[in-house]
């Protein structure tokens, strides 16, 4: 064929991709437990029981090369180490590592690879990944596998289903390369932020590992292990010339980051040492300590501030406690009202579970109005607004009940909630609490905001396990079995002056 011809280049493309596949049979690797062990402790501080899991994934790989190994998905909110654990593991098992990050894929294409018909096709970035990484028996990291959708171009997650099932990966058809190719030696690790948006079926082919949001302690820890001397090296510093103090560095998590990982506490980091590193190289300094008065210079003022007692002042307002995929949240909801008709109007982007909830808690409100101290002809006489501020986040479930029904009482007998207290739990229109889900993150962020005191539905004590350590010190746990109960502890005992009332 003369090489003008338009068929010879795509020949020629088809024919380099094929060479530089690694189609040969991999080399057995061994893996050394103990080293990895080590590995793994090297890159990351804490997450024991993480790493445990991982060990015993690697041992059975050890002793089971070929045996079929279950995918491994890491879960949890974001900047708590899946993505860099992937790595980790890839360093410790001696192989490369593949990343493919499947966020915002929703064509079948982006997995399969064009039809060579096509003008410009490309194989899909599964093949893709190999080659870059030169082995059949990589680590492949599947990134944020829960942000694929199905588009018009036909669903990717069945061509994932395809890529993780044991029983086909074995001859795996990409459309460009139209000859099948053996992934399973691969090894493949998924991670996710929310469960609940990965197709039921590829769920069930994985393993779940969950990864929790760290604890003040834990940031502390791993900012003065790990991320200093990261961002010293990423930006040219060395360990003598430069350094953060601990108690700056605990102002930084406190006063400049909320958030469930640590990806905003190594940025901050990262500005406070470039901030040095300037005075470095422009001569005027040699060493430079950060100490906590250098930061409002370096980070501006202070972002975040507990503003929970500033905003429960008012009779009307409950501290409930979300889960949210980026990690636990405290959320106020404000109850006020003014003459009407016995009317209810809910803001702030309330799904409907939510907005059902609000009604029971109404309900249950008005059914109880005369054990509660509630003039029942005042229920009639008003109309309520019920807002949860943050208005632009869509807010949805059950779990706000508690919080919906203590906001009421509070507004109708003007006696304001306990601003150190904080609560969650779904009501029953009978007035009993039934457990929720999330509890774990739930109160690490609780503990976070400088609430003290919370509030769980009784049935939620098997999850107390759970919560580490050195929150459960920091809280006073009280456990509902009913809501009256939630209104003797959180409401606080005297009338509020009638002119803050509303
Ligand atoms: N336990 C830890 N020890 C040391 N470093 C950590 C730890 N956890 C997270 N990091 C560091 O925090 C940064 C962010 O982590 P990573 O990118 O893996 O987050 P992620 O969980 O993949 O988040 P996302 O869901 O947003 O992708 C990385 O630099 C990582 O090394
Ligand atoms: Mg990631």
């Amino acid at each position: 064929m003369p090489s003008e011809a338009t068929e010879a280049g795509m020949v020629r493309t088809y024919l380099d991709w094929l060479a530089a596949l690694p189609w040969a049979e991999p080399e057995p690797r061994a893996i050394d437990i103990t080293a990895a062990r080590q590995v793994l402790d090297e890159d990351h501080y804490g997450l024991t029981k993480i790493k445990q899991r991982i060990i015993e994934f690697l041992a059975v790989r050890k002793l089971a090369p070929q045996g079929k190994a279950p995918i491994l998905c890491f879960a949890g909110p974001p900047g708590v180490g899946k993505t860099s654990l992937g790595q980790s593991i890839a360093r410790a098992m001696g192989r490369p590592f593949a990343h493919v990050s499947l966020g915002g894929v929703h064509d079948e294409a982006e997995i399969r690879g064009h039809r060579r018909t096509y003008i410009g096709a490309m194989p899909g970035n599964i093949i893709q990944a190999i080659r870059k990484a030169r082995a059949r028996d990589c680590v492949m990291m599947l990134d944020e596998i829960d942000k694929m959708g199905a588009g018009v171009q036909g669903d990717p997650s069945a061509a994932m289903l395809e890529v993780l099932d044991p029983e086909q990966n074995g001859a795996f058809r990409d459309n460009y390369l139209g000859v099948p190719f053996d992934l399973s030696r691969v090894v493949f690790i998924t991670t996710a932020n929310m469960l609940e948006n990965i197709p039921g079926p590829l769920r069930d082919r994985m393993e779940i590992i969950e990864l929790a949001s760290y604890t003040e302690n834990e940031k502390f820890e791993i900012a003065r292990r790990y991320l200093v001397r990261r961002e010293l090296e990423a930006n040219g510093l060395l360990e003598t010339q430069a350094g953060v103090a601990d108690e700056a560095l605990r102002h930084i998590i406190r006063d400049y980051t909320r958030e469930a990982g640590v990806r905003s506490l190594q940025r901050e980091i990262g500005r406070v040492l470039r901030h040095v590193a300037v005075r470095i190289a422009d001569g005027s300094a040699t060493q430079m300590q950060i100490a906590t008065a250098d930061l409002a210079a370096i980070l501006g003022q202070p972002r975040f501030e507990n503003d929970v007692a500033m905003r429960t002042a008012l009779p009307g307002v409950a501290t409930g406690l979300a889960w949210t995929p980026v990690g636990g949240d405290i959320l106020f909801i404000e109850a006020t009202s003014y003459p009407g008709k016995g009317g209810l109007i809910l803001t702030g982007q309330l799904g409907d579970v939510m907005r059902e909830s609000v009604q029971a808690a109404l309900s249950l409100v008005k059914h109880r109005a005369a054990e509660l101290g509630i003039d029942p002809k005042k229920l009639s006489e008003v109309d309520i607004h019920v807002h949860v501020p943050a208005g632009a986040t869509p807010k949805d479930g059950p779990s706000a009940g508690v919080a919906m029904f203590t906001a009421l009482v509070s507004l109708l007998t003007n006696r304001s909630v306990n601003s150190d207290t904080a609560m969650t739990g779904e009501i029953s229109l009978r007035g009993l609490v039934l457990p929720v889900g999330g509890i774990k993150e739930k109160i690490i962020a609780a503990a976070s905001a400088g609430i003290t005191r919370v509030m769980l539905p009784a049935r939620n004590r098997r999850d107390y396990e759970d919560i580490p350590a050195e929150v459960r010190e920091k809280l006073q746990f009280v456990w509902l079995e009913r809501v009256d109960e939630a209104i003797a502890t959180a409401l606080e005992p005297e009338a509020a002056p009638a002119a803050s009332a509303g």
